[in-house]
């Protein structure tokens, strides 16, 4: 309202010379400006350096060190929560159009410095040009979608009349709202998350994942910029030790709204709900976890459409996003053909680093790429390896390449099935027909994302009743939601079903006051 009409942010045409150079100049700059600088936290507006760090090392060669960020006391964890809970006193009664306008201007200062942002994000999780533009893009939008439902819950909703009586319902904020971020997504997904708290009124503690956290103070500072209130974001770096169950258990806490892995995920949600003493509410929890999303392929299918949209999900970002493409389901009839034509895609990926705009990166460090070859090893015993299986190198780099590898013929109980595993690697299973590929698709403890690919009306209108995931894409891969279009958030073990960047996504940061008054 106001703000409208909307347009997604349009995506860098990277085969454009021009534009592929600008991208170089933008790391270039980037090495020269913040390689090997120290960070800070900020405290109250203030950049507070620390007395110990933490390095943050460059994915596509670990060798290298990109930046440090302090390691945040437990006095410090206090004062952040603490200068929140004071800056909630003010922003609480702030108007909304004031709050529309720092995201407008945000979106502006930010379509300036997308290239930036992309080569800081490309250093710290090793994401290549096109996976950061499109993250650095969403971040763009995720301004303008909250500027326009900052603006739309800001009037209330209508409630039935009664004649003596004149009655509203208004939309309230709640408190200090904890953003507990991964660093797969280190911009858009902790800027979702905050911004959903800011334009509901409420302020922020925001602890990005440690491999990630310039991608999230580059945001934080640009909200500054921006002209929000200091106090409204604490931005606080560290350690789990300290900035983990602390601040999910502190009594000031009102709400934690995270984003990670199955397993922190349900920590927090049973932590939070032990009520501290001093506390006066219940915390909410909004929790986004992990998944293990299918893509069913149907025997009446565009075979090449599939395969195409396979490998993009399966394999950009090495496999590394909650929405990646992990499980194919076939139908029989198709099953060997659309095999033959995914491996013959992915063999062609080349595997390098993502500064270079290589399609295949590392995986995010060496623990990771440790555990994935667990997976791979232990696959090779239970079904039959169709690409890949082995580490991959880059031109002497040290980092966590790993092959683009697919596994045939996997059974539906086997862990390659079931469990998320986080890289580039990608079970089949064959399905007796579509029936069965409905149900296979849905023989997970997760439902986040989904593809169903088919030409017959009738299936299409089985798979929208029948498969149980929070995202369903029709005849296209199933990664690369767009804010304020495709709500993301899952089913089952994926999570709290949260929905960021859709129409119901500020109601999880305010509470619901009615207002009866009699003349
Ligand atoms: P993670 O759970 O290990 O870490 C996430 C965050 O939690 C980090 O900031 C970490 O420091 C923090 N943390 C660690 N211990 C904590 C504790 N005890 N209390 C509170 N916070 C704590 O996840 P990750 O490895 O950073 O990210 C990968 C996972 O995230 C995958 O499972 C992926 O599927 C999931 N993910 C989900 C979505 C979604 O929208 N559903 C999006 C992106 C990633
Ligand atoms: N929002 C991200 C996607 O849809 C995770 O791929």
């Amino acid at each position: 309202e106001g703000f409208l009409p909307f347009e997604h942010e349009p995506y860098f045409s990277f085969g454009d010379a021009a534009v592929a150079q600008q991208q170089r100049d933008a790391y270039r700059r980037v090495r020269e400006q913040y390689v090997g600088k120290t960070f800070p936290i900020i405290l109250n507006g203030q950049r507070v350096e620390g007395a110990e760090t933490f390095e943050v090392r460059n994915p596509a060669d670990t060798r290298e060190v990109a930046w440090r960020f302090p390691k945040a006391t437990p006095a410090q964890l206090e004062q952040a929560i603490e200068g929140a809970k004071a800056a909630f006193e003010g922003w609480r009664f702030s108007e909304p159009f004031q709050r529309a306008s720092i995201f407008k201007r945000a979106a502006e200062l930010m379509r300036r410095r997308r290239m930036e942002f992309n080569a800081v994000m490309g250093l710290e999780n090793g994401k290549n040009w096109s996976e950061a533009d499109g993250e650095i893009a969403e971040c763009v939008d995720h301004f303008e979608v909250f500027a326009r439902e900052t603006m739309r819950w800001s009037q209330g909703k209508p409630v039935y009349p009664m004649p003596d009586e004149h009655v509203t319902m208004v939309y309230e904020p709640i408190g200090v709202v904890a953003v507990i971020s991964p660093w797969n997504f280190p911009a858009a997904i902790p800027l979702g998350m905050a911004l959903g708290a800011i334009a509901a009124g409420n302020t922020v503690v925001w602890k990005p994942a440690s491999e990630t956290p310039l991608s999230s103070l580059l945001l934080v500072e640009l909200l500054f910029e921006a002209g929000l209130p200091r106090g409204v974001i604490q931005f606080i770096t560290g350690t789990d030790d300290v900035l983990g169950d602390p601040l999910v258990d502190h009594k000031d806490i009102r709400m934690i709204a995270f984003t990670g892995s199955k397993e922190i995920g349900c920590r927090i949600m049973e932590r939070a709900s032990k009520v501290q003493p001093g506390q006066r509410w219940l915390k909410r929890v909004m929790a986004e976890m992990g998944g293990k999303d299918p893509t069913v392929v149907c025997a009446d299918a565009d075979l090449d459409a599939a395969a195409t949209g396979i490998v993009q999900a399966a394999f950009g970002y090495a496999g590394q996003k909650c929405s990646a493409c992990s499980r194919v389901i076939a139908e029989d009839s198709v099953y060997d053909e659309l095999l033959e034509k995914v491996v013959r895609l992915a063999r062609d990926l080349q595997v390098g680093s993502p500064e270079d705009n290589a399609v295949l990166g590392p995986v995010i460090h060496e623990g990771s790429a440790q555990r994935i070859m667990g997976y791979i090893e232990r696959g090779q015993h239970s079904a039959r390896l169709a690409l890949g299986g082995e580490r991959a190198s880059s031109e002497g780099r040290e980092g966590g390449y790993v092959q683009p590898t697919i596994f045939a013929d996997v059974d539906p109980k086997d862990p390659l099935f079931q469990e998320e595993i986080f890289g580039p690697v990608l079970a089949f299973t064959r399905a007796t027909d579509w029936n069965h590929a409905i149900e296979l698709a849905n023989d997970s403890e997760y439902g986040l994302t989904a593809a169903f690919y088919s030409r017959d009306p009738r299936k299409i209108d089985e798979a929208r009743r029948r498969i149980q995931v929070g995202n369903l894409y029709i005849n296209r891969k199933c990664t690369g939601a767009l804010s304020g279009t495709h709500a993301f958030g899952g089913y089952g073990m994926s999570g709290t079903n949260a929905k960021v960047g859709g129409p119901d996504y500020l109601f999880w940061f305010l509470q619901t006051k009615t207002i009866a008054q009699k003349y």
